[in-house]
């Protein structure tokens, strides 16, 4: 059965909050710390992972009432239509099933009256025993010699998923050097071609349908730069492909014995899971990769079967709702107190924009009140040099999610102890504020009294200003996988609570044609 169909602002919950939002728009995160419990009471904890919640415009009413409009919008019965493979990816008529590629539960899932698993399985073993020879220098380039570097051949969400895990697990990487080639700007291809060897270089062409212009205009530069040392008869051991295409694989001449599956049930941007994630396998090795898997599963499981108000994606997502549609805030901030995270909020913008920027809800029938949330961050502490002026001090409201980690990854105690102190120092001074008084008590002795009351409003701070920590021990494959799948299905219980399909991409389409359209002129 198809997913449910309800307008959310006809339904009961959101005339409630409405109302909720007009009696309490002008409450005050202040205020509401008064309560010596509100860190507790606001706070969520799952293994290795907590989330403070505390510092938003919300009370325990507001929960309730959001949870009440999950409810009523029936979002438990959505996410049990995603995990058990129903097609809910209705405009493509697609199952949604990157969840079964991290299962390891005996339980089949049934895509066309099959089960999945034994082929999820299969791909695994493949791309643990081609890691495996590749890592140990078993696997032999055309003149004998061990690979010494990985090319990623992608776009969207054939690149940003690997790139963004490669770069955020550094700290577990292998000898190999990975690199990933995206843009149809040749000078990015003409960059990382001229640091490479073709003796010792091994090219993963990842692309589902196999005629992504990109791609396939980048892949075709490679071979001709390839095949100037080498001949047609070498391209087996350098080259490898990713994708559900396999006859256009076959006409680009790579040995259907390099060919790792892609499925139609995963979508683009949520298949790092599957061989999509062969870079990254190669690069920290298939434990690690396993590793990151396990994580995802974790959260799905802790998704699919926690009450909806102990549930940390359910409530990042109603969180985010609130102010997305009642405080009329357009965009939210993702700041990573890791540099390793840094890729993460380029990969989000791919994974949440594309999947919930729409304004058509599930009738066909164009939406009236906003949809998908504009995401944009970086790291800290960087960014407080650099945009974190508006974030405090600007007109804007922005929802921002701080994620951190509590211990470092080399140990250097005195960097992460001010690293930390920083990522907490900003969510308080955010919420907080620094009041007139405040602002006059530190003024007092550096000049007269005039100079003070004309610098006093520029020094204020308002305060009020919400934000999520999102705190982990570590930054593990199996931490790292937990944040991902955690966002995902933030982005799924958006869709299902604005009554659009999350799944499908069309936007992304005119633009391609006008461009081919505009080639050929
Ligand atoms: O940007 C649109 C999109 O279809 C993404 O969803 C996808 O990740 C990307 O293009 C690449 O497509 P392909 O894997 O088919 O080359």
């Amino acid at each position: 059965m198809a997913l449910k169909n309800i307008n959310p602002t006809k339904t009961n919950a959101w005339k409630a909050l409405t109302n909720h939002f007009e009696e309490n728009k002008n409450i005050n995160i202040k205020d509401l710390y008064k309560d010596d419990n509100r860190k507790q009471e606001f706070s969520l904890e799952f293994d290795d992972l907590l989330v403070d919640f505390s510092k938003n415009r919300i009370t325990n009413e507001t929960i309730d009432l959001l949870v009440d409009l999950a409810n009523e919008v029936d979002l438990k019965d959505a996410i049990e239509k995603q995990f058990s493979g129903e097609i809910i990816n209705v405009t493509e008529g697609r199952e949604v099933l990157h969840t079964a590629l991290r299962s390891t539960s005996e339980d089949p899932i049934l895509v066309n009256g099959k089960n999945i698993k034994p082929q999820i399985q299969a791909a695994l073993r493949k791309i643990k025993s081609f890691s495996n020879k590749v890592i140990s220098g078993k696997w032999k380039g055309y003149t004998g010699k061990s690979i010494t570097d990985i090319v990623n051949i992608g776009i969207g969400g054939s690149d940003l998923g690997p790139d963004m895990i490669v770069e955020s697990l550094k700290f577990y990487k292998n000898q190999l050097n990975t690199h990933f080639v995206s843009n149809i700007d040749g000078d990015h291809v003409s960059e990382i071609i001229k640091t490479l060897n073709p003796e010792t270089t091994l090219f993963v062409i990842v692309s589902k349908t196999f005629t992504t212009q990109e791609t396939i205009t980048n892949a075709e530069t490679i071979k001709n730069w390839f095949l100037k040392s080498a001949t047609i008869f070498d391209i087996p051991k350098h080259f490898v492909a990713v994708s559900t295409n396999l006859e256009a694989v076959d006409n680009f001449g790579i040995d259907k014995n390099n060919v790792f599956p892609m499925w139609n049930w995963v979508g683009g941007r949520f298949s790092l899971w599957s061989a999509v994630g062969l870079s990254i396998s190669l690069s920290v090795g298939f434990n690690n990769y396993r590793a990151l898997l396990d994580g995802a599963e974790e959260m799905d499981l802790h998704y699919r079967n926690t009450d909806f108000k102990e549930n940390i994606p359910v409530i990042l997502a109603l969180l985010s709702i609130w102010y997305n549609n009642f405080y009329g805030a357009e965009t939210e901030a993702v700041l990573p107190y890791s540099q390793y995270l840094s890729k993460l909020p380029s990969y989000l913008q791919q994974a949440i924009m594309e999947s919930n920027g729409k304004g058509v809800d599930r009738n066909g029938d164009k939406v009236d009140y906003q949809t998908g949330t504009i995401v944009w961050g970086s790291t800290g502490t960087n960014m407080q040099h650099a945009f974190m002026q508006l974030v405090h001090q600007g007109t804007k409201l922005i929802l921002a999610d701080f994620i951190g980690y509590k211990e470092s990854l080399y140990g250097l105690t005195d960097h992460h102890k001010k690293l930390m102190a920083n990522y907490y120092g900003q969510m308080e001074a955010l919420a907080f504020g620094k009041t007139k008084e405040d602002v006059h008590l530190e003024l007092q002795f550096s000049g007269d009294k005039e100079k003070i009351n004309q610098l006093l409003p520029f020094k204020v701070f308002e305060g009020n200003r919400p934000s999520n920590a999102i705190l982990f021990d570590k930054l593990t494959p199996k931490s790292l996988g937990k944040l991902v799948a955690l966002y995902e299905h933030k982005i799924y219980t958006q869709g299902i609570l604005w009554n659009i399909y999350s799944y499908d991409q069309f936007g992304v389409e005119l633009g391609k044609e006008l461009a081919n359209k505009l080639l050929k002129a």
